[in-house]
């Protein structure tokens, strides 16, 4: 099947769907995304990642594109018209084209933004078999620029680490800053340590996650302890358990560590837990029939 995708307006197949050559996006990574994950058919936290990409666009001083009021409707859309039941919606916003090459800002009274959408289906992951045997990673030194709390397009080193960790025989890479861990290539990173959940306190060095906040909140509400703040390597060596979140992975075990097993070398208790629990909630706060705009829920 054709994916549809959706372009500045338009719902188009994706080899129609066409983008300037001029696009700040594509010259200078000038540009805001979210993914956004789908089970049984729904958005999960859609307001969160909606407030979020309003945030990255004003701290870039990029205008909000006509369309932002529609989001909710192009993700459900999208969702319909691509038949999907599992895997992520990937949104992208870029400082539109000048029709040339200039490092000035366009005048945004001129350059509309650029706004495309499309969809990626990943029946199964939920389910994914990768959460009962947990993930490997490796670390690496965190050069990417300092205002990680936007997010940007510019994931050319986030790309890199992914193919070091992949090189090396593992399946991510955690970030070191200053002897501490940021956090991985495009998820957050948490240790498990005596019962207690550890994971960095929130400031520009890393994302702001939109599953770190839900997940944090279910293990406040299941009453396990929770500690923000930073963590080495050596520490999350020792440690019980470790474990990612991102809204394409949800709540993913962590089993080694540099080539160090974390315990036993298999998910430890907390970690599947917290993803059980995530999968239940998500699932059952998207469950009425309908919320704000009746029709279809999400
Ligand atoms: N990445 N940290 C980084 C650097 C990320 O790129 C992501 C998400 C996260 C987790 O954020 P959230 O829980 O809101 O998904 C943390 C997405 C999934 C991606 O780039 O595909």
């Amino acid at each position: 099947m054709t994916r549809t995708v959706y372009v500045n307006g338009d719902y188009l197949p994706e080899d129609q769907a066409k983008i300037s050559i001029f696009d700040r996006g594509f010259l200078m990574a000038d540009g805001v995304y979210e993914v956004t994950g789908v089970l049984d058919g729904k958005l999960i936290d859609f307001d969160g990642h909606r407030t979020r990409l309003e945030r990255s666009l004003t701290e870039l001083g990029i205008e909000k594109p006509a369309a932002f009021d529609n989001l909710l409707d192009i993700h459900r859309e999208l969702i319909r018209r691509n038949d999907m039941t599992e895997g992520t919606i990937y949104l992208q916003v870029t400082r539109g084209s000048a029709g040339d090459r200039d490092f000035a800002f366009p005048n945004p009274a001129q350059v509309k933004p650029t706004l495309v959408l499309f969809s990626q289906s990943r029946p199964g992951l939920a389910d994914n078999p990768v959460a009962k045997t947990g993930i490997r990673v490796i670390s690496i030194d965190d050069i990417r620029w300092g205002r990680r709390d936007i997010k940007t397009v510019q994931l050319l080193y986030p790309s890199m680490g992914k193919m070091m960790a992949m090189q090396a025989g593992a399946d991510d890479a955690w970030m070191v800053e200053d002897g501490f861990v940021t956090e991985g290539t495009s998820n957050n990173a948490y240790i498990v340590k005596d019962g207690k959940i550890i994971t960095r306190q929130l400031s520009t060095d890393i994302l702001h996650g939109i599953t770190r906040a839900a997940v944090l909140r279910f293990a406040f509400e299941a009453r396990l302890e929770v500690e923000e703040r930073s963590f080495t390597i050596g520490e999350a060596q020792q440690a019980d358990e470790a474990f990612i979140t991102s809204a394409a992975q949800f709540v993913m075990p962590v089993v080694e560590i540099d080539g160090v097993k974390l315990g036993d070398g298999t998910p430890g208790r907390v970690a599947p837990r917290l993803r059980e629990i995530y999968l239940e909630e998500s699932l059952r706060a998207v469950m009425p029939p309908c919320r704000t705009l009746c029709g279809q829920p999400y």
